[in-house]
């Protein structure tokens, strides 16, 4: 049988790919277009791009959707955001839930709309027992704030006799994080051209693989997704040590 698009899937696969979606409102401009109808086009392609990580097989795929510094816009691009939000997560999740994703969100609850932290919360536990695809949504996040909570959360600990100071490794720090039993991510994307982290995942993708396209979000379909999981199949993974097949000092009986 003839290959198709469908096949041609890049091997090794990231575990978890995490998205900074970005140009909604280039996309618009671009059209002569109010921003909305840039955010309005980046639904379709949050759409298309969780449909084709969860046909491609990507355990976990985290999508950047709104940040802490995000409050610094308009009031009434903000109030469209928070929108957007609502009417993404009323029609899709059903379908997400039928389709054995897993919701979550990172990102912090307070200064939230009463409706949408519980639409946030009823997402998350109407999908918990999904075992396909892990869909995080960051919203209202930012990794310095996520970094400052786990310190005070620690801190409280340490405080309540419940935590010996010492006894704080990378591994329990990251216990502390909204991010608590997701693996890091593999592979970040960002679209649009900007090379920036944007305080995103901070502690998180401190090994990742970054991918920038030239693609503005609400254009980023499968196609997308695919060159940037081929961009990643080539790259050379070390984690801080040497290649495999380089004996290391160690082993070959050299000076470290
Ligand atoms: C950046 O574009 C994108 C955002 C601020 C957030 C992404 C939001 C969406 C994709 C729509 C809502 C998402 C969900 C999950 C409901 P920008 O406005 O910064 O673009 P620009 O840099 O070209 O101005």
């Amino acid at each position: 049988m003839a290959k198709t698009e469908k096949d041609l899937v890049p091997s090794p696969l990231p575990r978890h790919v995490a998205i900074i979606m970005d140009g909604n409102g280039r996309w618009a401009r671009n059209r002569r277009l109010p921003r909305q109808a840039g955010h309005v086009n980046g639904i379709t392609a949050v759409r298309n791009v969780v449909e084709a990580a969860n046909e491609i097989g990507l355990s976990y795929l985290t999508l950047y959707a709104f940040s802490t510094q995000n409050w610094r816009r308009p009031p009434t691009e903000v109030a469209h955001l928070m929108g957007l939000f609502r009417h993404y997560f009323r029609q899709d999740i059903e379908r997400l839930r039928a389709d054995n994703v897993r919701v979550r969100i990172v990102g912090a609850r307070e200064g939230l709309e009463g409706d949408i932290a519980r639409m946030i919360e009823e997402a998350e536990n109407l999908t918990r027992a999904n075992s396909g695809l892990n869909l995080t949504f960051a919203f209202n996040y930012g990794g310095r704030e996520e970094l400052a909570a786990a310190a005070r959360a620690i801190a409280r600990d340490v405080k309540a006799g419940k935590r010996d100071p010492e006894s704080v490794t990378p591994e329990s720090f990251a216990g502390y994080l909204q991010t608590a039993g997701l693996p890091d991510p593999d592979l970040v994307i960002r679209t649009s051209g900007e090379r920036r982290v944007s305080n995103f995942l901070l502690w998180q993708a401190a090994y990742a693989e970054y991918v920038f396209t030239e693609t503005l979000w609400p254009d980023f379909g499968r196609r997308d997704l695919v060159a940037a999981l081929a961009e990643y199949a080539q790259r050379e993974r070390r984690f801080g040590s040497v290649e495999d097949d380089e004996p290391s000092p160690k082993a070959a009986g050299g000076e470290p």
